[in-house]
């Protein structure tokens, strides 16, 4: 089984480069789309601005995917399910909080997810078990270059990419 997640706080560039991927001729699993599709979206939580999901269920849902081919799936849950590895897209702060701004959210919801960026939380939730975890430095306006960096570590190519090759530590003190 090759299923391929890409995770990241929001803004990193999930949806762009999984775009990318599919004109490529990849498969990339919307995993949003995936759970409006299949019925697994629970209870609205107002105060998170999402719906609820059930991780067990979402994880059978995607049993179909568990192939011999590469499968990717995108989407900020994509690490809480079985996988082959995970790949974390990673952005520089200030270039997260321009794309959040330009996006029309609160200065409050930028600054809670730049946050989140800065103190590498879904990295950290993504190594918590023992699948293989690689990080991309999705910064840089180049998304066929993120995109030939995730095919890299999918064919075996990601040493330089292991979980500590980012880090945005020096740029606490603003955010916080
Ligand atoms: N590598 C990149 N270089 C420059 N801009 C990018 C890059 N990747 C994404 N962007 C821009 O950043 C914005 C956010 O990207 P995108 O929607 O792909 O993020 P996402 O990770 O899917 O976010 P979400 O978790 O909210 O779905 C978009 O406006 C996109 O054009
Ligand atoms: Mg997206």
């Amino acid at each position: 089984m090759t299923l391929v997640a890409i995770t990241g706080t929001p803004g990193t560039g999930k949806t762009s480069i999984a775009g990318e991927l599919r004109s490529r001729g990849c498969t990339v699993v919307d995993l949003s789309q995936h759970i409006r599709d299949n019925g697994l979206r629970g209870d609205f939580d107002a105060e998170r601005d999402t719906y609820e999901v059930d991780l067990d269920d979402l994880n059978d849902s995607l049993d179909m995917y568990r192939t011999d081919d590469v499968v990717y799936m995108e989407g900020h849950l994509s690490h809480f399910m079985d996988c082959s590895m995970i790949v974390v897209l990673r952005c520089h702060p200030d270039v997260l909080a321009q794309r959040l701004k330009s996006r029309g959210y609160s200065d409050a919801k930028v600054g809670e997810n730049v946050q989140s960026e800065v103190l590498d939380v879904i990295l950290c939730e993504s190594t918590e078990s023992d699948i293989p975890v690689y990080e991309v430095d999705c910064t840089g306006d180049d998304i066929a270059y993120c995109a030939d960096a995730i095919q890299g570590i999918v064919s075996g190519d990601g040493e330089d990419r292991i979980p500590g090759s980012v880090d945005w530590s020096l740029e606490m003190d603003k955010w916080f």
